[in-house]
């Protein structure tokens, strides 16, 4: 066998299969490994006439690649990952690479890297976004752990990925787990721009009674201007989306209010807890899943409750159409500001060495969560480099200002018609929770000090004190 191929990729399903035919579009040579014989064949019908090979074998496929090998991961996370890590070591030789370009853990990366270091393999874990056409097309990627490993790999992820303005949606993020960390954190502001799209059309329909199709306007219309986002465009692309299966009406209304998920939003809200950092917008997206799953005992709740909440008129449409867009706008700033204060005290904590204007850029293009909006903190961040929350942004200010208006007037009207959108009201409490210089917590510490002697400070003096409280 030749040793001709650039470049490795194991776990051939359909977003192994889109990245490596990518790889082959670029000018790499790029081999394929996958147990599954369907999924190889697939590889080779697909890459017919490209520079591409694909097998079952993995000694064969190791033997493929010219060295220092480059061998990348797209398995599910958790022990896959480390099942086929051990069925490659026997076949590696010093200085090649693994990268993980699964949603991985970051500390399982940690582990990793420290594991393969001991047995001279260099390790990467990656973030790729962009979906099954993101692959394809041109994703978002988020490489971190050591630069030398980055120089291997670099100018073929450059290549493959998507580009905004000329310029690489990929860069070498960061030390140790970082890749992996800016990844789980994208996936954690997903969750919270999702569930704030999943508010915004009850609202829409509930309240102000819109239809499939005058959604599938309103949204269309949203991304032409501040809102503009992938999220935001292929929502006003399923409102459009005929019921092939019962032959009438809209899919959308056919499909089960249960929503799943593989974990990276709730392991975002729970490093979120663990650092100190406040991310409730996300918090409440991943809430939201759970009460979403809870259908059958929402189903007997229900008729409980119902009557006499529903029963007001219809809001005026334009009007709730307008503040909603708006109150969106407002909200999809702080939940990108919130996981960027994540990302902050992250980096400081766990020393990845982040530059948060380096990850506004990467996520510009091809991943779920691009949007306009993030060319906005991409300048936000050049201008401070250091700045730990966006809220502080003389960039964003006037907007959230502005929006917070809408969001007001939305949620009283949400909460009129009975209507939960947790997310955005969650979103605009943290908001009303940072602006106000002075929180009701001082409440907190005195009873902490009257039932524990946990003590408290004191406004007009500096000192720990304690009082013996009622007596
Ligand atoms: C991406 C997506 C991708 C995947 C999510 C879905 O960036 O391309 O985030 O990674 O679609 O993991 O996550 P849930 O199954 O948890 O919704």
């Amino acid at each position: 066998m030749t040793t001709t191929y650039d470049f490795g990729m194991i776990g051939l399903g359909v977003m192994g299969r889109n990245f490596i035919l990518n790889v082959a579009d670029n000018g790499y040579s790029a081999a394929g490994l996958d147990l599954d014989q369907a999924k190889a064949e697939a590889l080779k019908a697909e890459g017919s006439g490209k520079a591409v090979e694909a097998t079952t074998d993995t000694a064969a496929f190791v033997n493929m690649l010219s060295r220092p090998r480059k061998i990348m991961l797209l398995v599910p996370a958790g022990k896959p990952v480390d099942q086929v890590i051990e069925s490659l070591l026997p076949h590696l030789q010093e200085g090649d690479l693994i990268i993980d370009g699964g949603n991985s853990f970051y500390t399982d990366t940690d582990r990793r890297f420290e594991y393969l270091k001991g047995k001279n393999i260099k390790f990467m874990g990656m973030g790729v976004s962009g979906g099954a056409e993101g692959a394809r097309r041109g994703p978002s990627i988020m490489p971190g752990g050591q630069q030398a490993a980055y120089k291997l790999i670099g100018p073929i992820l450059e290549a493959v990925s998507a580009k905004v303005n000329g310029e690489p949606c990929v860069a070498f993020l960061g030390r140790g787990a970082a890749g992996h960390y800016v990844k789980m954190v994208h996936n954690g502001i997903e969750y919270g721009l999702m569930q704030l799209l999943a508010e915004a059309y009850d609202i829409l329909k509930r309240v102000a009674g819109l239809s499939n199709a005058e959604l599938h306007e309103t949204f269309k219309s949203w991304n032409e201007g501040a809102l503009e986002s992938f999220l935001v465009e292929i929502t006003s692309h399923i409102f459009a989306q005929a019921d092939a299966e019962a032959g009438s009406g809209e899919l959308i209304d056919q499909i089960l209010d249960k929503a799943k998920q593989k974990g990276t939003g709730k392991w975002t809200s729970q490093n979120a807890m663990d650092l100190g950092i406040p991310v409730p917008t996300i918090d409440a997206a991943v809430t939201m899943r759970g009460i979403s799953a809870l259908k059958s005992e929402r189903e007997k709740v229900s008729p409980h409750y119902t009557r006499s909440i529903e029963q007001l008129p219809k809001a005026d449409k334009e009007q709730v159409i307008n503040q909603v867009g708006e109150a969106l706008h407002f909200a999809f700033l702080i939940t990108y500001a919130q996981g960027m204060h994540l990302l902050s005290e992250a980096s400081r904590e766990y020393d990845f060495g982040l530059h948060l204007e380096t990850v506004a850029k990467i996520w510009r293009g091809g991943c779920i969560i691009r949007a306009e909006i993030l060319e906005d903190m991409r300048q936000a961040y050049q201008e401070q480099p250091e700045l730990s929350n966006l809220l502080l942004s003389p960039v964003f200010q006037s907007s959230l200002l502005y929006g917070q208006r809408a969001a007001r007037a939305v949620l009283q009207t949400a909460m009129e018609h009975g209507v939960p959108a947790l997310a955005l009201s969650t979103t605009l409490h943290y908001f009303d929770a940072f602006r106000a210089e002075r929180l009701p917590l001082n409440l907190v510490q005195a009873q902490r000090d009257y039932f524990g002697a946990h003590t408290y400070e004191r406004l007009d003096k500096a000192g720990v004190f304690h009082t013996e409280w009622g007596k």
